[in-house]
């Protein structure tokens, strides 16, 4: 069985929405404490809907595929629906990551939420600190 599924290597080789919105409202940016990689989510939202999403990764095929993933299932969605994404949900999507893959996916998940935080900040939201990891908390997805 091949190592990564055909959908991951789609992503990789052509990842959806790679890039920069200048004037975003909500930007993250998140870096991988064990292997270095970063990712950066840029989120235009209009009437709390994302209406564009773009992303910059400087990391590993799964990291790049897991983020262009992220991107296609947050585009159009609520606010309070991207919020809810899981990297678990991500890697699903790309019909599974290879076990040890599994923390290229929280990067996605991380980025997406640094983004919305980020968002609610400039925009003076009230929002629950409790809802957001601490990206810098990677013990969730470094211990492989
Ligand atoms: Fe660093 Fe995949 S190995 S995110």
């Amino acid at each position: 069985m091949a190592l990564y599924s055909e959908k991951v290597m789609d992503h990789f080789r052509n990842p959806r929405n790679v890039g920069v919105i200048e004037d975003a409202d909500g930007i993250g940016e998140v870096g991988n404490a064990k292997c270095g990689d970063i990712m950066k989510m840029y989120l235009k939202i209009e009437d709390g809907i994302i209406v564009d999403v773009k992303f910059e990764t400087f990391g590993c095929g799964s990291a790049i595929a897991s983020s262009s993933m992220a991107t296609e299932l947050i585009k159009g969605q609520p606010v309070s629906e991207a919020m809810k994404l899981t990297n678990k949900a991500v890697a699903e999507a790309l019909d599974g990551l290879p076990d040890y893959k599994m923390h290229c996916s929280v990067l996605a998940e991380e980025a997406i939420q640094s983004a919305l935080k980020d968002y609610y900040e400039k925009n003076g939201i009230a929002y629950d600190e409790e809802q957001f990891k601490d990206p810098s908390d990677c013990a969730h997805c470094c211990e492989d």
